[in-house]
């Protein structure tokens, strides 16, 4: 692929929006409320924080710099720093497997979330008696598995739809719309939960940490999701890196997008818990409880439609900004190492994730070790796939690009930056990443 023609974004405010666009998603809004409540608070907000300083920044940092110094896709963008063919080359590949792995699971919930959001603006969702409410997910997830696919369709086309017109017309639009509308839709959120009574409730649960709370999986599972919130390991930040110009910091561009993410996963976390406490419900309803607490809290405030409806179009944006990023990974390889036009690349490879997604909407399905096809992509991917990848890329970074770069990196900041970047991407990541890795690989296969 020639330099001249790679299309880059319009300059690097474009590129922290698609980026942050990418890391904030369903695991900012969802997951990271639902696993904070579930371990118990404040004391796994800390260790959250540590892992995505000591371990997610600095990966992150990695792969926007390997990307945007290659220019190349996130297979080849090895060969720069080693040698044509690189073995290395092979994490790019794993990466677009795991992304895709993800995406088409990330697809299904994408689709729960329109759902929602189909039923809340045509008021059935507030309408719906308790009892219903409190059980609709489940009856989503087991009984409607036409709905489901409807769904799981129309958020497959919209990621498509955006891919396929490219990076500038298709990726950095949409991004450019979506996120300020996120951002807006989140600070009004987070106002109107200012004044709901769980407030000061909902701060002391995610600041004040009790440690007596905290247990190894709980820490185990920080590590984790500080990867999976920063979309790292999957090569996903090689991809967009490399329509950056090379001028440009891979440290500032990476603080930011970190800061970002983090900002919007925290005020997620205490407009969630204000809601959760102003009703004296349990913070620790597991994955239920973006999809069946919050309807059933919001119905009981006023202006409950308005919110409702906010609340899923933020999530829905949020979803589109992150899953457009999933597919642009091998679609950037395959338009450029296959010569598959885009459009050609977009729509094959979406329609074949989307068939795969399909088997997510039948839960009786066993796929392997009594898991069905949804909890298979979720372990394997989460647990397995993004930490190794990680770990690779680590080794990758500090092994090999940064003797080279060491002086760049400590012009560009501090020698002491730039050596704690090498020592921390060389030993401390790979190490700790790899003991929840041994974890993951345990789980999966039901041991
Ligand atoms: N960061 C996304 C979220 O928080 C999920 C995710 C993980 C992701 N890895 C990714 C998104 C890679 C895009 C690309 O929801």
């Amino acid at each position: 692929m020639n330099q001249v023609s790679r299309a880059h974004w319009g300059g690097r405010f474009a590129f922290i929006l698609a980026a942050a666009g990418s890391a904030i998603g369903l695991g900012n809004i969802w997951k990271f409320p639902y696993m904070t409540g579930h371990n118990g608070g404040g004391a796994f907000v800390l260790v959250y924080l540590f892992c995505i300083a000591v371990v997610g920044l600095p990966i992150l940092i990695a792969e926007i710099y390997i990307g945007k110094e290659a220019q190349e896709n996130a297979v080849r963008a090895f060969d720069h720093f080693d040698k044509k063919n690189s073995p290395w080359g092979k994490i790019g590949i794993w990466g677009i497997v795991s992304s895709l792995m993800l995406l088409a699971f990330y697809s299904v919930v994408g689709g729960w979330v329109m759902n929602y959001e189909f039923q809340a603006i045509s008021n059935q969702l507030l309408t719906k008696s308790d009892d219903i409410l409190t059980n609709y997910l489940g009856e989503l997830i087991t009984h409607q598995p036409l709905t489901q696919l409807i769904w799981h369709t129309v958020f497959m086309g919209c990621t498509v739809g955006i891919v396929a017109k490219g990076v500038s017309k298709g990726i950095e639009r949409w991004t450019k719309i979506l996120m300020p509308v996120l951002f807006i839709l989140l600070g009004f959120l987070l106002v109107y939960s200012f004044f709901l009574d769980g407030f000061g409730q909902s701060l002391q649960f995610l600041f004040f940490p009790d440690f007596s709370k905290l247990t190894w999986s709980a820490i185990l599972e920080a590590v984790g999701h500080s990867f999976f919130t920063l979309s790292i390991g999957m090569g996903v930040m090689i991809a967009y890196g490399s329509y950056l110009q090379p001028s440009e910091s891979a440290i500032s561009t990476g603080i930011i997008i970190t800061l970002l993410d983090t900002l919007i996963a925290l005020v997620a976390g205490i407009i969630i818990f204000a809601v959760v406490f102003s009703f004296d419900q349990s913070p620790s309803a597991g994955p239920g409880l973006m999809f069946v607490t919050l309807p059933l809290l919001f119905k009981q405030i006023p202006g409950a439609w308005i919110i409702t409806n906010a609340f899923f179009i933020l999530v829905t944006f949020a979803a589109i900004s992150s899953s457009i990023s999933l597919l642009e990974v091998a679609v950037s390889y395959a338009s450029e190492e296959k010569n598959w036009s885009r459009p050609k690349a977009a729509w094959g490879i979406g329609i074949a994730t989307w068939a795969v997604g399909i088997l997510c909407a039948f839960p009786e399905l066993t796929i392997i070790a009594g898991k069905n096809m949804f909890d298979t992509l979720d372990i394997a991917t989460s647990k397995v796939m993004f930490p190794l990848g990680g770990i690779l890329m680590s080794l990758f970074f500090g092994w090999i690009v940064m003797p080279k770069s060491i002086d760049r990196f400590a012009k560009a900041t501090n020698p002491l930056t730039a050596y704690g970047l090498m020592w921390v991407t060389r030993i401390v990541a790979p190490l700790s990443v790899g003991i929840m890795l041994f974890k993951g690989v345990k789980e999966m296969l039901g041991m």
